[in-house]
């Protein structure tokens, strides 16, 4: 490559074309985040970019032909517990995304859950770095099946979106390597994804992408990691640090921000401020990240899509991923039950989907419009998946009704009347904002009135993550649907009439008050663009269920929790070592009259104590049993989870002694232990990394 073509390949503009935009690139596909010009002398593609994590989104509203299949958002995806369900979605939507002309996927996003308000939790995988890892490095394989590139983001602790420019996120490296960071490392290794974007925020007082400690140290040497480093759109901010501190392409240029490299760049080399050298490792960690990935060799031709296979996937997601958090008898809708009135949500007309770049129009496009912003990050969208019809299909004996739930006394007074009330009550959550735990427009109080006019009240949340439920003593039933996707009506409705066996498990904690979280609000709020402030995160690694343990404290719904309609016993629990390893054994029975899945949960602590938190989830398995059937099954655990890390030595440290191995249920679960003796054992950091393709 020559100077101006090593020059192209690094920077990306913004691919929306609007007549405003005075740099329009025709090369662009219609509506898209990005492109990056290809290099036409060498037969060198150019980089066609798209969000994101649920399938091929649109930056505005999409018209008919833009419109593609919505997966489940991330949070409900990772509450399958599955990785093989995961890996299907991404490979459809990946499909989806080489149909549309992209070779480069702006997914997946792994940011820990630190806080429950974060707008973008749903397109995340939860709050445990393993479960988190796992799932979405899953996702990136399957993407990736189809010769494109995956994008693990935002590259790090961009947790809030409030003031997400200027947030500095204080955190200790001990603490950030074995919570946030793991769960990008524990992606990256089983995902192998192309590039990486590094985040709007600060870290320890540094852009993240022009963080020397974040992108050189930790992801290219001690991690390994050979594919380039991006800009999340606009986030460079200097010519020679971010060229010099790892960042390998800018992105967004002349919409988002202003761009740093082009002749900016090539003024810095000829200054000597950047060397030639490191020019070429960011062209060429771009060019072999395409070529290695099949995007060069098989490139993208748009063509057709096959909806209906594709609607089966998300389909399968969500009926995997909806998590029953409580049920007093009430579901599954039997043939007893002669009347159901459906209350509020939309549900007449749709799912709510969740908003801001990753925003995608399903087919049939916003079933409920008007509602929320007007301009980006909004409006609100519902896909077009009436959970009433599904309904009225799984259930066709049974009298529907439906009140908009607008009127809360018409509300109750038909639920008085029904059999069973269902209330669907929605959060809608979206990128570039936070939002409170408090439901919207008085929606606990339309629940309160219906459960007090009928007690067999089942409330179905649509959220992009925690909610706090002030109602819930007095309801039957809750089932969380987070966002489900464009088939998410039959597959909230097939949960609840049974013929789905719910088997989704919280990858969050739901806090019964704000005052539990370690920050009851999340900071910036009203902070002056650009004027850079600190967020502390001085509970370190102690997220989610490791602060709860922490605190001694018992949250509303435990990590790792999810009821199903039949029961599982299980038995036998054994650990032992071989060649280093920890494995353990158990085995699972359906005890119960019903399919369904069990989602075994390992956890390990060291007697002697001396973690931020008591234990963390070192291995996971999602079993389906036929009623009366059992399964062995063997897991490794994962070293690093019982680990610290040394910073002197760069390494996760296992310290000699006992550690007790629990099997359970969910994090609040004490289940049935054993106790290991561990050796002392030092693991490098990237001794779990892949060996390198060539
Ligand atoms: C988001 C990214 C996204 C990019 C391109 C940014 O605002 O933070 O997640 O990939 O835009 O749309």
């Amino acid at each position: 490559m020559t100077m101006g073509e090593k020059l192209a390949v690094v920077t990306g503009y913004f691919g929306i074309q609007k007549p405003w935009n005075a740099y329009r690139f025709p090369e662009a596909r219609p509506q898209s985040a990005g492109v990056v010009l290809g290099v036409p002398r060498l037969g060198f593609t150019p980089q066609w970019q798209t969000d994101a994590g649920s399938g091929v989104a649109t930056q505005g509203e999409a018209p008919p032909e833009l419109e593609r299949t919505l997966l489940p958002s991330g949070i409900l995806t990772a509450s399958t517990w599955d990785p093989a369900v995961a890996e299907r979605g991404g490979a459809m939507i990946g499909s989806e995304a080489r149909a549309s002309g992209f070779n480069v996927m702006l997914a997946g996003g792994v940011n820990l859950l630190r806080e429950p308000g974060n707008g973008r939790n749903f397109e995340y995988g939860g709050e445990d770095p393993l479960l988190a890892g796992t799932m979405v490095g899953a996702l990136v394989r399957g993407i990736q099946s189809n010769h494109i590139v995956a994008t693990v983001k935002h590259f790090a602790l961009n947790d809030q979106e409030t003031a997400r420019r200027s947030v500095n996120v204080i955190i200790d490296e001990a603490a950030a390597r074995t919570s946030d960071l793991l769960a990008f490392e524990l992606a990256i290794e089983a995902g192998d994804p192309g590039s990486v974007m590094c985040s709007y925020n600060l870290v320890n007082g540094v852009h993240a992408c022009q963080n020397d400690w974040l992108l050189n140290q930790v992801l290219k040497r001690d991690w390994g990691f050979r594919g380039y480093v991006m800009a999340d759109w606009g986030a460079q901010h200097d010519t020679v640090l971010d060229a010099n501190h790892g960042l390998d392409q800018e992105t967004g240029v002349f919409q988002q921000g202003g761009y740093q490299f082009l002749d900016k760049l090539e003024a810095a080399i000829r200054r000597g401020e950047v060397s030639a050298a490191r020019l070429d490792d960011m062209a060429q960690r771009i060019a072999r990240a395409l070529i290695a990935k099949g995007a060069v060799d098989d490139p993208v031709t748009p063509g057709p899509i096959d909806f209906s296979a594709h609607a089966a996937v998300a389909q399968a997601d969500a009926e995997a991923g909806i998590v029953l958090l409580k049920n007093a008898g009430v579901l599954p809708l039997g043939a007893a039950v002669k009347s159901v009135v459906v209350i509020g949500g939309h549900a007449d007309q749709g799912v709510l989907t969740g908003g801001g770049s990753a925003q995608v129009y399903a087919p049939g496009g916003n079933a409920v419009r008007g509602l929320g912003p007007p301009g980006w990050p909004g409006p609100h969208v519902y896909a077009r998946s009436s959970p009433l019809e599904a309904l009225g299909h799984e259930l066709p004996k049974t009298a529907l009704a439906f009140a908009d739930g607008t009127e809360r006394e018409a509300a109750a007074k038909a639920a008085s009347k029904a059999d069973v009330a269902i209330v669907f009550a929605t959060q809608w959550t979206a990128e570039s904002l936070d939002f409170p735990l408090t439901l919207p427009a008085d929606q606990d109080a339309l629940i309160d009135a219906v459960a007090r006019a009928n007690r067999r009240t089942v409330v179905v949340l649509e959220t992009g993550g925690p909610v706090l439920m002030p109602w819930l003593e007095r309801v039957s039933a809750v089932v969380e649907a987070w966002y489900p996707g464009g088939r998410g009506g039959p597959a909230i409705a097939r949960v609840l009439s049974g013929a789905v066996n719910p088997s989704g498990h919280l990858p969050v904690s739901f806090p019964r008050a704000l005052a539990q979280l370690p920050r009851a609000k999340i900071e910036g709020v009203g902070a002056t663009p650009d004027i850079v402030f600190d967020v502390r995160y001085d509970e370190g690694a102690a997220v989610g269920y490791r602060w709860y343990d922490k605190q001694h404290a018992e949250p509303l719904f435990p990590f790792g929790h999810g009821l199903s309609y039949t029961t599982f016993a299980r038995s036998d629990l054994s650990a032992k070592l071989e060649n280093g390893e920890l494995h353990v054994h158990f085995r699972v029975k359906n005890s119960g009259r019903r399919a369904g899945g069990d989602v075994a949960q390992v956890y390990v602590s060291p007697v002697a104590g001396g973690w931020e938190s008591p234990k963390h989830l070192a291995a996971f398995a999602k079993t389906e049993l036929a009623p009366g059937a059992s399964h062995d099954v063997d897991l490794t655990l994962e070293p690093r989870l019982f680990s610290q890390w040394d910073a002197a030595r760069t390494s996760f440290h296992v310290a000699g002694g006992k550690y007790r191995v629990a099997l359970a249920s969910s994090a609040r679960d004490p289940g049935q232990s054993v106790t290991v003796t561990l050796a002392e054992r030092l693991l490098p950091a990237g001794a779990g990394a892949k060996p390198h393709a060539p």
